[in-house]
């Protein structure tokens, strides 16, 4: 039997522009994981089982549908392993990341199922064609993704990153305090992201100059966290939600959740990932973590997850 599993994400600042060939930073959240268990299917049964009994599914790969998420994650992998012949497995997934809300939840699935299956079939990959195969899992899924997904799910290292560059790790001399708050509202990232480019081709112009702006903000940002200034990253994720706002991303309920965690004393607050739904991020000094959570319980959250990011 074979265990793996992959870490969720967050992107601190850059999301959206980063499409647009803007950087972005994104973190690993290493305590929200996926797990993904294979084990020989019992004698007498042949073909691979997929359970994933969180999100009450159970079916044999050679059944499931041609776009089907799961099943498209394991067969991408065993084509990019070369496994010719038939095998005969069972794999069990587990997911504590809520899916569909920015924290990366395919990303680690596809990042955990590649783990686990390479291992399984003793053909353990390095982390950057681990994070490749995940890529092309993203791409029959979200159309036009970046790669910050799958790269900082893979590597598990807070990482700058520019679309189709080599992904620099980035060190964060000041362990960074994180509280998610969940919207609970699901959306699918390819809602936002071709509704933006819908609202780009129309108007490049201020469109441009916005994914420009993150930009400028993302270096100093990047800059910011290699000397430990976490009041100005604050500042700096506050301008960040500004601009997504303009730019329409946000929503009634991101914006109840952001205004409560800056009113009860966060740094800063922004979404985080797609946005219109999905999480928000706030960056809080240790002694209000308690006062930021129970403020974002109190506005809506319907789950606020508490971390801490090192370098
Ligand atoms: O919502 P998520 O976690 O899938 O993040 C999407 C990030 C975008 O920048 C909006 C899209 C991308 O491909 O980078």
């Amino acid at each position: 039997m074979t265990i793996a599993s992959a870490a969720g994400k967050a992107i601190l600042f850059g999301e959206h522009a980063v499409v647009y060939g803007k950087p972005a930073i994104a973190v690993p959240l290493s305590r929200i994981r996926t797990t993904v268990q294979v084990k020989s299917l019992d004698p007498g049964s042949t073909g691979v089982l997929i359970d994933a009994p969180d999100i009450n599914q159970s079916f044999w790969l050679h059944e499931a549908d041609g776009d089907d998420p799961l099943a498209s994650a394991v067969r991408i992998t065993l084509d990019e392993l070369s496994v010719k012949a038939p095998i005969d497995v069972h794999l069990t997934i587990h997911s504590q990341l809520p899916i569909a809300s920015g924290l990366g939840s395919s990303a680690a699935v596809s990042v955990a199922i590649i783990r686990a299956l390479s291992g399984h079939l003793g053909k353990p990959l390095e982390v950057e064609a681990l994070s490749q195969i995940a890529y092309i899992v993203e791409c029959i899924h979200h159309g036009t993704p970046s790669g910050i997904d799958n790269t900082v799910v893979a590597y598990e290292k807070p990482v700058y990153f520019i679309r189709e560059h080599k992904p620099e790790p980035i060190p964060i001399s000041t362990p960074l305090n994180l509280i998610i708050g969940d919207t609970g509202v699901s959306m699918k990232t390819t809602i936002p992201v071709s509704l933006l480019r819908e609202r780009w081709e129309k108007d490049p112009g201020t469109y441009g100059s916005w994914f420009e702006e993150i930009g400028e903000i993302v270096k100093e940002a990047r800059t910011m966290l290699k000397v430990g200034s976490i009041e100005s990253l604050g500042v700096l994720m506050n301008r960040n939600q500004a601009v997504l706002e303009d730019m329409g991303l946000s929503s009634l309920e991101l914006q109840r959740l952001v205004r409560a965690a800056r009113e009860s004393g966060a740094l800063g607050a922004k979404l985080s990932g797609a946005g219109m739904g999905g999480i928000m991020l706030a960056l809080v000094e240790p002694d209000t973590i308690q006062i930021v959570e129970a403020a974002l319980r109190e506005s809506g959250a319907k789950q606020v997850f508490i971390t801490e990011v090192d370098g």
